[in-house]
């Protein structure tokens, strides 16, 4: 019987071997928190708020991407979190919805609203909807429902009339938006 032989594997000349850089911590403030991501540059926001940070309001959009599901809002502004990476963040401020509701657990007047006027079915829709209405209101403070209508969020459960009926809740009691 012949021996068995051991398996040589090809050594890479040293010259093709090329180790990553460190890279650059990037700073982000997410829910007036300071964090640093020292991982890949390119992560979708989306998941980095979901998968480390454990952030799971903001919802994955998936093939409904004009849902708004997955909105935040990045210098007061919405912005679809699947759409923008941590390195195009650096410095600027995130809010998402686990950010609305004041330290002391008090509800931001929108989502009492959709309290209020039961605009809630399954809730998948409902993070983007806030994060939509409440730029809205800042924006404009008395909104037509022509305004509501053309924000970019989707309802499977039906909830446009309800929700439409929150967000001039909270615009009738507007002094209280943030
Ligand atoms: Fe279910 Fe809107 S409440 S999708």
């Amino acid at each position: 019987m012949l021996a068995a032989q051991a398996q040589v594997l090809p050594i890479a000349p040293e010259d093709t071997i090329v180790p990553d850089k460190v890279r650059a911590a990037i700073d982000v403030l997410i829910n007036g928190e300071h964090f640093r991501h020292t991982g890949d540059p390119k992560l979708p926001l989306l998941w980095y708020l979901r998968d480390v940070l454990r952030l799971t309001g903001t919802k994955i959009a998936g093939e409904l991407a004009s849902s708004g599901a997955d909105l935040v809002l990045v210098a007061g502004k919405p912005v679809p979190a699947a759409g923008v990476t941590i390195e195009q963040l650096a410095g600027r401020e995130v809010l998402t919805v686990e950010g609305l509701a004041a330290n002391d657990g008090t509800l931001h007047p929108l989502q009492q609203a959709f309290i209020d006027e039961d605009a809630i079915g399954c809730g998948y829709c409902t993070p983007g909807w806030l994060i939509s209405g409440v730029a809205l209101l800042q924006r404009k403070p008395q909104p037509t429902d022509d305004d509501i209508d053309q924000l970019p969020n989707v309802c499977r459960c039906g909830c446009q009339t309800r929700v439409r009926r929150a967000i001039k809740r909270a615009a009738a009691g507007k002094a209280n938006v943030a």
